[in-house]
């Protein structure tokens, strides 16, 4: 081993603390063998204003902490590394050289989600200010495209290439091609549709987000924008506030890592609602709160069949020190030809199917009781039989494309009653 691959094996943790623009080194994170180190450094530690990396894994604290989970990434330090898309516009980029974790962390660009940052350095950079103007996205949204496109990029991109690709920035997590941009107000991430898919998804997806919020969830912002001939979602960050001074940032941790779960098939039957309740109810400032509007969400994702509901589309924030809720994102009906459909967790005694009376089984988890937990279901299954073709057509989904999806919104199965499980 080279000592210069020696050295891509350790890194500065930077965290850009409440209320602050700029970055702070917190911590040294060092991976060898499948083993993640992490230690709080002793000057960060002495700082009033220090806060912790996430509330499961690596609270406060002198000492150093190993895991052996994730191939011996943390679970806040993995939310904040690239996901799919970030890792593909790296691959294709960098071409075919071995990339490890600790490479993904200091390759990706410094707009991922959360306050965190990493480098060689042990005084952290200046923060990023240059960010893609929504300007850029005709151009974002070609060489997006142009990257599915294996052949246009296989054995690594030229160096004129390379550089178009890194606009794309690569930290932000999910499989959609995406892009983060900037107008007055702030930065966005721009969903782009790809040529393959079924409906146009960035219409959809906006239609969503408005309809979780007529059920009452606090879902982010969005809007569609035309670019090129095609039509692009942006979602507001909830993650980033503009100020004069810079950009301040709030911590973002997933649900995977409030699980302790990972992505793994066999890590899979800890994906669950009723455990996510509870640990939002052990870490977040209003537990009551959090735990009911989980609640809402796991009844828009079985009324909506957004299978796709695993916990890395679930995340809590911290502007300061208290965590809360994230507002909801990634919302995407998915029609299936039977009747019956499974979410991507666990919701109660029933396993991951999608039914009212799942919903109600575990329902004091969510520090509900069965009357309240009723009348919720009651509610929203209505809001949604009864709106969602009002919200879909405002959203300019197509009259062929509400036909597409009418299957997942007029979901018969949501109250099929099964014998006592
Ligand atoms: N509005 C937002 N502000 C800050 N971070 C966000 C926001 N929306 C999404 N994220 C982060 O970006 C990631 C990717 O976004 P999203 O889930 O919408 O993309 P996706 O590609 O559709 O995902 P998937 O692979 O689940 O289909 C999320 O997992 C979350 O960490
Ligand atoms: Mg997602």
């Amino acid at each position: 081993m080279t000592s210069n691959r020696r050295q891509s094996k350790r890194c500065y943790v930077y965290v850009a603390l409440p209320g602050q623009t700029q970055l702070v080194t917190a911590a040294r994170f060092e991976l060898a063998n499948g083993i993640g180190r992490f230690v709080y450094g002793r000057s960060y530690l002495a700082r009033k204003d220090a806060v912790e990396i996430d509330p499961v894994e690596l609270k406060l604290g002198k000492g150093q902490f190993e895991t052996a989970m994730l191939n011996g990434v943390f679970g806040a330090l993995r939310d904040a590394s690239p996901d799919y898309w970030g890792r593909l516009v790296i691959e294709r980029a960098m071409g075919s050289v071995q990339l490890d974790e600790i490479d993904y962390l200091l390759q990706s660009a410094d707009d991922r989600a959360g306050a965190l940052a990493f480098g060689h350095n042990e005084k952290p950079p200046p923060p990023k200010r240059d960010f893609n103007k929504t300007l850029k996205l005709t151009e974002l949204q070609q060489t997006a495209l142009a990257l599915l496109d294996e052949k246009k990029f296989a054995r690594g991109a030229g160096a004129q290439q390379v550089e178009k690709l890194m606009l794309l920035g690569t930290s932000m997590g999910g499989a959609r091609p995406k892009a983060v941009v900037e107008d007055r107000s702030g930065l966005w991430i721009a969903k782009f549709n790809k040529p393959q898919d079924k409906w146009n998804n960035a219409r959809v997806e906006h239609a969503m987000l408005e309809l979780a919020r007529r059920c009452g969830i606090t879902s982010a912002e969005s809007k569609t924008v035309r670019v090129g001939d095609r039509d692009a979602l942006l979602v507001k960050r909830f993650d980033r506030d503009k100020t004069r001074k810079g950009y301040l940032r709030a911590r973002m941790v997933s649900a995977l890592t409030l699980l302790r779960a990972e992505d793994t098939p066999e890590s899979k039957r800890n994906w669950s609602y009723p455990a996510l309740a509870e640990e939002l109810r052990r870490v977040c400032a209003a537990p009551g709160d959090a735990a009911r509007e989980l609640f809402r969400r796991m009844c828009f994702n079985a009324l909506i069949s957004n299978t796709d509901d695993h916990p890395r589309n679930h995340a809590i924030i911290a502007r300061d020190r208290a965590w809360q809720l994230s507002p909801a994102y990634d919302l995407t009906p998915a029609p299936t030809i039977g009747m019956e459909r499974d979410l991507a967790m666990t919701v109660g005694d029933f396993g991951r199917r999608a039914t009212a009376q799942n919903l109600l089984s575990q329902c004091r988890r969510f520090l509900l009781t069965y009357e309240e937990a009723s009348a919720i279901v009651a509610e929203m299954q209505e809001i949604v039989r009864s709106e969602w073709y009002g919200v879909a057509r405002a959203a300019k989904v197509t009259m062929r494309d509400c036909d597409k999806i009418r299957n997942a919104l007029e979901n018969e199965g949501f109250s099929f009653v099964a014998e006592a499980a």
